[in-house]
């Protein structure tokens, strides 16, 4: 649990894509009651469709389409220069160094399309159906060096049927994603 007294956490995401994620906690935080809301976004790609979300909302956002030590360097001023409390990761697809991820000081939070500790990494709906599982679904998780292997803050799951495809589970997971995240933020913003 993360603790703040008076004011409201400010929660920065970092994107690469499209940026439903960072939507869905745009519009959780305004029609909730939340102690938290979403004070910066951070693309390291000037075209990912999750910065129009951004500037419609008037929600500060920066692109730094830089080498990752650079893109971390630029980031971790701003953070500072804006209090962030706590980061999420919302389809960033990089992956942080350690020195990063030491220096920042605040926790980090990253959703992931599988029953983390199955299925790290990319391509998770396709092994899923590969391997013939019966569940799927979504983790949120801090972030530590090892990727996709922080503590678990929550996992939401829904059941696989003969019929799936990798498409149709990446839908069906995604509607979980959009539950979880605000979930785990309310969870650890309590
Ligand atoms: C999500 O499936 C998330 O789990 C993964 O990247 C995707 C991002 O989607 N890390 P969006 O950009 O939030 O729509």
């Amino acid at each position: 649990m993360v603790q703040l007294i008076g004011h409201k956490f400010k929660i920065a995401v970092f994107i690469s894509g499209r940026g439903t994620n960072l939507k869905n906690l745009i519009n959780f935080s305004k029609k909730n009651k939340t102690n938290w809301k979403i004070s910066l976004v951070i693309s390291n790609k000037k075209d990912a469709k999750g910065i129009k979300y951004a500037q419609h909302f008037k929600i500060p956002h920066k692109i730094f389409e830089n080498k990752i030590k650079i893109f971390e360097r630029k980031a971790l001023i701003v953070l500072k220069k804006k209090k962030i409390n706590i980061l999420c990761l919302a389809g960033f697809m990089r992956i942080l160094s350690k020195t990063f991820i030491k220096k920042i000081k605040i926790k980090i939070l990253n959703i992931h399309p599988s029953l983390l500790p199955k299925y790290k990494g990319m391509n998770t709906h396709e092994r899923v159906i590969q391997k013939k599982e019966t569940f799927t679904g979504c983790t949120v998780h801090y972030v530590t060096p090892k990727l996709d292997s922080g503590k678990i803050i929550i996992q939401k799951k829904l059941k696989v049927y003969k019929k799936d495809n990798p498409k149709t589970l990446s839908k069906k997971v995604l509607l979980l994603e959009h539950r979880a995240y605000p979930e785990a933020l309310q969870k650890i913003c309590s």
